[in-house]
């Protein structure tokens, strides 16, 4: 009677939507083990006390009406003064647009850039939202297969065969949710030479730029003055904020884009605005102390190198070593496993311990994985990794 739009169908974010699977393990008295959710809130990670006191300081100094659509001049200003500081090309407070989350910049971005039916090239294995936005606007995606092999790399051949008549644009992440994987400045700049040739936008995931193990984030924005790149960021990752909801978008390079940018902007007009306290934390969090970072850093590394270590010593599993973020990308490959999303919920429903499929994600056609988050402490993840060690072997 009240059907709901047909392109809805294809929307889906596999992160959350195991979790009803969960929910339902969780009721029959078992004890889950979520290694599912890319919050670091949910550990023993906390947010920055400046960056609280900030906000708390914002509500109570009364800001708690709307802000301007794109955002706080203060959030503004901060932002492009630490993007002209990574090297980032022509930004200015105008080319900053502060969002209800990345997730929110993204959205706007394919909105305000792509007919129904024209494409993008997005990364496969890839953060599912650039899916099902893709989807929800009725625009189609281009899988371009990130290469396990050579540490969850790109192809720039492979990029430059798809690129069809329609495609406006190219996604990238680096680091790379789900795979961990990071990008050189050759890669990047092979990158940017594509979209230089075939004039697309390039939309560059940043929200793990500062979150990599040995090698320093390469920004695209700094590694062209001609083609246009728009970054996402926000606090939600390396600030420990994901509830305050605050992202933005930046537009590198501006004056390539600026019917772009005002298309972006009544989109932003219509929305009203981010949350506006929460905005007040964005100048303090880039310009305040940073050592929450390397500390972060710290722990995650050993988390990192333990479940590399585990994943890889269990038969019919690997694993590549993320180079950053806190997701690693684990291969399944036992006989007889064909479908993953079967095998992660068989495992939750076991064990207690809950993946996301590969395929949620995306994938080469044939190979089967699952993501993990290794955000929890080391016992959590050791005790996990034995969990699913008795299970795979008692399978074999
Ligand atoms: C690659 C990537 N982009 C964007 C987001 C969304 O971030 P936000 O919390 O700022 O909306 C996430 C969240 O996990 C992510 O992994």
């Amino acid at each position: 009677m009240f059907k709901p739009a047909s392109r809805i169908e294809n929307v889906r974010y596999a992160i959350r939507n195991i979790v009803a699977e969960a929910q339902k393990v969780a009721a029959t008295g078992k004890e889950i083990l979520y290694l599912n959710v890319g919050d670091p809130l949910k550990f023993d990670f906390k947010t920055p006390p400046h960056l609280v006191e900030a906000v708390h300081r914002a509500m109570v100094d009364g800001h708690n009406g709307y802000a301007p659509s794109a955002g706080i001049p203060e959030a503004g200003r901060a932002i492009a003064a630490e993007a002209e500081k990574k090297g980032m090309h022509g930004v200015g407070p105008d080319d900053v647009v502060v969002t209800t989350g990345a997730s929110e910049a993204i959205e706007l971005v394919l909105t305000a850039l792509l007919e129904p039916g024209e494409s993008v090239l997005l990364p496969s294995p890839n953060y599912p939202l650039y899916d099902a936005v893709v989807a929800k606007i009725g625009a189609r995606s281009i899988p371009y297969y990130l290469d396990e092999a050579r540490g969850w790399s790109l192809d720039l051949a492979e990029i430059e065969a798809k690129v069809g008549p329609d495609t406006r644009a190219i996604v990238v992440g680096s680091p790379n949710n789900p795979t961990g994987g990071w990008y050189d400045k050759d890669v990047l700049s092979g990158l940017l030479d594509i979209a230089r040739r075939k004039k697309l936008v390039v939309l560059s995931d940043e929200i793990y730029d500062r979150l990599t193990y040995d090698k320093p984030h390469v920004s695209l924005g700094s590694l062209a003055t001609d083609v246009p790149v728009i970054s996402f960021n926000g606090l939600s990752k390396a600030y420990l904020a994901c509830g305050w909801r605050i992202g933005w978008m930046i537009f590198c390079n501006p004056r390539l884009t600026p019917e772009l940018r005002r298309a972006v902007q009544r989109l932003a007009d219509a929305r009203l605005c981010s949350p506006t306290p929460a905005q007040y934390a964005v100048a303090p969090a880039l310009e305040g102390p940073q050592d929450h970072i390397p500390e972060m850093m710290k722990r995650l590394r050993v988390r990192r190198d333990l479940t590399v270590r585990r994943l890889n010593s269990i038969p019919g599993l690997s694993c590549v070593e993320p180079a950053g973020a806190f997701y690693a990308m684990a291969r399944l490959q036992i006989p007889g496993v064909v479908d993953d999303e079967a095998w992660v919920v068989d495992l939750v429903r076991r064990t207690g311990v809950l993946f996301v499929h590969g395929s949620g994600f995306g994938q080469r056609p044939g190979t089967q994985h699952f993501r993990v988050v290794f955000l929890p402490p080391p016992e959590v993840l050791d005790r996990a990794f034995d969990l699913v060690e008795q299970y795979v072997r008692a399978r074999r």
